[in-house]
């Protein structure tokens, strides 16, 4: 059996899942189903210092479906903001999950002024936090919609922590940055322990008879399977370029998800929306399809191939192989006809004949129309 064996905030954990932030992780009765499933270490929900968002409305979710023809795909939509709990109440949490929890189990802040971020990991220090994650980054209004100077109050908020407490620290960044390497380059500079990369967007949608937002009138969370690819791609540059640990966030929906993660450099890889939607048990599954790849690869612990796939292993734009090798071909016994390929090509090189698609030679090898015909009778083959 492979070894699991992973870190997140300096600290050892038995596998680099990790419960993110979220609803489903602010008791201990839920943090203690996430520890039976398997998870390494568990961020608690974020405790604001804005009280008014400890009051959630309802409904606070709504699936958003994004289909194109056969193409689907969703958005948790989500208005949930803070823990219901005031600090003495968070902390008393915090305390008993480091009576009755084997795993880190590690608060989350969420404070808009000095006093807040240093009052508030103080008390979370106090009460045994074996590290604090600090959530610079809600989608619900954060430092990073404050305007002009975001990546100063940024730091300004991560220095009010780090010079009031010792625990190890952990900044959770918004995909929403504009500078996001520079970002993790000041924060290194800070004795700070790793990053989250990253929280979600926020988003907008509208009901089009009523003409308002959805959800209470507002902007919302907005994430799901699709949003892997962004804090993956940011991931892979990241990784070679800091000491910092790299907490992966966003769109993980399966344990192949899980290894990307890995591949790309991540130290850790947490989950939310995957157990909103199918359960904390979504965590063993999780392991398990981590475990059989990595045994099915031969690795035997994640420093094998963590990283494998970042910095200069991904090519830029001139060393991009660019010569056209390959033109679309369509098996005519698996075509039935339907002609989505001669309605779709850009290039007029699929045409209709005798009812089956035939690909000319105004073909350039685009390939999309393998990816678009129902019954994958269409596939690329060398000139
Ligand atoms: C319902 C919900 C509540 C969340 N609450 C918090 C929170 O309190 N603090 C925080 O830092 N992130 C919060 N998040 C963000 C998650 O921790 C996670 O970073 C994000 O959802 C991306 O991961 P996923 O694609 O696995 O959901 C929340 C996400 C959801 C869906």
């Amino acid at each position: 059996m492979p070894s699991l064996e992973a870190t997140y905030a300096g600290l050892k954990l038995k596998s680099p899942v990790v419960v993110a932030s979220s609803g489903a992780s602010e008791k201990v009765e839920q943090i203690k189903l996430a520890e039976a499933a398997g998870a390494g270490a568990i961020v608690m929900k974020s405790l604001f210092e804005k009280e008014v968002c400890r009051i959630a409305p309802t409904p606070r979710f709504a699936i958003l479906r994004h289909n194109m023809k056969q193409h689907q795909t969703f958005t948790l939509y989500s208005y949930e903001q803070a823990s219901v709990w005031g600090p003495e109440r968070y902390a008393q949490e915090v305390e008993r999950a480091r009576r009755e929890i084997g795993i880190p189990v590690i608060p989350s802040i969420n404070c808009f002024s000095d006093a807040g971020w240093a009052g508030y990991s103080k008390m979370m220090e106090q009460a045994g936090a074996p590290a604090i994650e600090l959530n610079i980054s809600c989608p619900h209004g954060s430092i990073t919609f404050s305007g002009g100077q975001v990546v100063d109050n940024l730091l300004h908020a991560v220095d009010a922590v780090r010079s009031a407490v010792k625990v190890p620290l952990v900044v959770k960044l918004s995909p929403q940055l504009t500078t996001p390497m520079q970002v993790v380059k000041e924060i290194e500079k800070r004795q700070i322990s790793g990053v989250v990369v990253f929280n979600r967007l926020t988003g907008l949608d509208i009901d089009i008879e009523a003409e308002r937002p959805i959800m209470h009138g507002a902007y919302a969370g907005h994430g799901g399977p699709w949003a892997i690819s962004y804090p993956l791609r940011w991931i892979s540059e990241m990784s070679p370029q800091t000491s910092l640990e790299i907490s992966a966030s966003g769109g993980v929906a399966s344990a192949d998800d899980v290894v990307k993660y890995l591949l790309a450099g991540a130290t850790s890889v947490q989950v939310c929306t995957a157990i909103y939607l199918c359960g904390y048990n979504v965590i063993g599954t999780l392991n398990t399809g981590l475990s059989q790849w990595m045994a099915a690869k031969g690795y035997e612990r994640l420093a094998d191939f963590r990283g494998k796939v970042s910095g200069t292993s991904i090519l830029n734009a001139d060393q991009v192989n660019r010569k056209h090798h390959q033109v679309a071909s369509v098996d005519e016994a698996s075509c039935s006809g339907c002609g989505t390929c001669a309605a779709v090509c850009i290039h007029f090189a699929a045409e209709m004949h005798n009812k089956k698609a035939r690909i000319t030679t105004h073909c350039d090898g685009c390939g999309l129309c393998v990816h678009l015909c129902p019954k994958q009778a269409i596939a690329m083959v060398d000139m």
